[in-house]
């Protein structure tokens, strides 16, 4: 009787938001590449989503990606449980709770009785059960940090009470923290203010916190060149380890292997192809935030009047808040699409600026591409974001809520004209080429995945009589 080698073989596990599936699936498209089978899960009805929004035809073996495979196969769990009439935040979570550790354990134990046992299991977070999941079942398991340094250190510090944060009797101190600039109340991330109407995320967030120290290592979605003290004093507490910034790799930037959880309309990057280089504001406000109806006025008649091409995402459900005969009015030098491939769409040489409400994901996307930026910011890290977009990478100018036209117009003018543009655009062409270094081969991030994989590996190596049994 023979066997077969044992293959490395890394399941992750994302929380069902698009800002949290897309740099996940990123870096199983990245340790794949160097030799790993990754199964990606989430949730049932995301799992789906994904899936009817790529040309992925989903296969039990996965697809080639590099020298590894990329396979997909998702809970029983649905993020939403009230069969299609849109539970509550609340809800979904106490749900995804309560039968996601579950249904995560069956997955694993299936992977062994497919004969591809479970060497890792990598979570993100908002699935903080994942890592005693796994801790149980005897697998090694590290969490991916989705936010930036400076934001983990600022929740871990609130988290165990390491610092001053505001409060109802206190509310405007300023925030101190080691390796970061001091922030006033309106920049630390919001969830964090005594005034924050949702607690429920807050108590999500701060959740990762208390079985973090059973993860047997955190990884985090920024590069050590972008963050490097705040990467540095919190290595006293927790040691991060730099894997982005997780964008959409080089040779597959238009790439059919997204996560999308909307089709994207690719063909934006044909009329991107017609504009004139770097004249395309492009507004997204990913894939939470929305404007109100009257903000859509105001950019509708800021659009319309100020002559610029544009390529402004809104997504199906805001469709309706469109301003009557705006799109006749901007026909040809316009273009207003329910979801873009936004990673190309930051890389094309057409994008001028980017109006971004300041998510982590875009903030790297932006810096890696070399755009500009409008910072739009709303809530959570969005704020902390933008600070250090505009006051640290100095790669834009800010823009308040709500959007009012005259001062959409000063911060369009600004960011692509004006005194500062110049400057602005070099910091942009600096921060570019960091970026793309950290995750080129060798660079700071990659070396990072390497050692990552080689451990996978070894595992496996180490492990050749018998399979991690389960
Ligand atoms: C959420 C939170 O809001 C954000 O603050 C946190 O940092 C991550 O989780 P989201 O609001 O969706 O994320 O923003 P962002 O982090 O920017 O992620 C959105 C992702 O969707 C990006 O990767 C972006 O490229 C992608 N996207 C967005 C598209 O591919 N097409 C679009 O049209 C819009």
């Amino acid at each position: 009787m023979g066997f077969e080698p044992p293959v490395p073989h890394v399941v992750m596990i994302s929380f069902p938001g698009q800002g949290h599936v897309n740099p996940l699936l990123r870096l199983a498209k990245r340790v794949a590449a160097k030799g790993v089978l990754i199964t990606f899960t989430t949730t049932s009805d995301t799992g789906h989503q994904i899936i009817s929004s790529s040309d992925v035809v989903p296969d039990d073996d996965g697809i080639p990606v590099g020298s590894g495979r990329l396979r997909f196969e998702f809970l029983d769990t649905n993020w939403d449980p009230s069969n299609g009439q849109k539970a509550s935040l609340d809800d979904s979570m106490h749900h995804l709770e309560t039968s996601g550790p579950a249904d995560f354990a069956d997955l694993i134990r299936k992977q062994s009785h497919a004969g591809r046992p479970v060497t890792y299991v990598v979570n993100n977070p908002f699935v903080p059960w994942a890592v005693d999941v796994a801790t149980d079942m005897g697998i090694p398991c590290a969490v991916l940090w989705v936010q930036s340094c400076s934001v983990f250190s600022t929740y871990y510090h609130y988290h165990h009470s390491l610092a001053e944060f505001p409060t109802e009797t206190n509310p405007d101190i300023s925030v101190s923290l080691p390796g970061i600039p001091s922030m006033t109340p309106e920049e630390i991330p919001s969830f964090l203010l005594p005034s924050n109407p949702y607690k429920s995320l807050t108590k999500a967030i701060l959740e990762q916190f208390h079985n973090i120290d059973k993860a047997s290592k955190v990884f985090v979605n920024s590069f050590a060149e972008l963050e490097p003290e705040a990467i540095d004093t919190i290595a006293k507490y927790v040691h991060l380890i730099p894997v982005g910034p997780l964008v959409e790799p080089e040779d597959e930037s238009r790439s059919t292997l997204r996560g999308d959880l909307i089709k994207a309309s690719d063909d934006c990057l044909e009329w991107l192809d017609t504009q004139a280089p770097k004249s395309v504001i492009y507004i997204s406000l990913g894939s939470i935030v929305t404007f109100t109806k009257e903000e859509m006025a105001e950019m509708a008649h800021e659009l319309t009047t100020n002559g610029r091409p544009f390529l402004w995402v809104v997504r199906p459900h805001c469709r309706e808040l469109l301003s009557q005969g705006f799109l006749e009015e901007v026909k040809g030098r316009g273009m207003v699409v329910g979801w873009s491939p936004q990673d190309s769409v930051l890389n094309h040489g057409s994008v001028g600026c980017f109006l971004t409400h300041c998510g982590w994901n875009s903030v790297l996307e932006t810096l890696t591409a070399g755009v500009p930026v409008i910072a739009y910011p709303q809530w959570g890290d969005q704020v902390t974001d933008a600070k250090f977009l505009v006051d640290i990478y100095k790669v834009g100018v800010r823009l308040k809520a709500p959007v009012e036209r005259n001062a959409l117009h000063a911060a369009i003018e600004a960011v692509m004209d004006g005194q500062e543009a110049e400057a602005i655009k070099e910091h942009a062409t600096k921060w570019k080429e960091a970026a793309k270094m950290a995750v080129a081969k060798d660079g700071s991030s990659d070396r990072n995945i390497q050692l990552f994989v080689d451990e996978v590996k070894k595992r496996v190596a180490g492990d050749s009589n018998g399979y991690i049994q389960v």
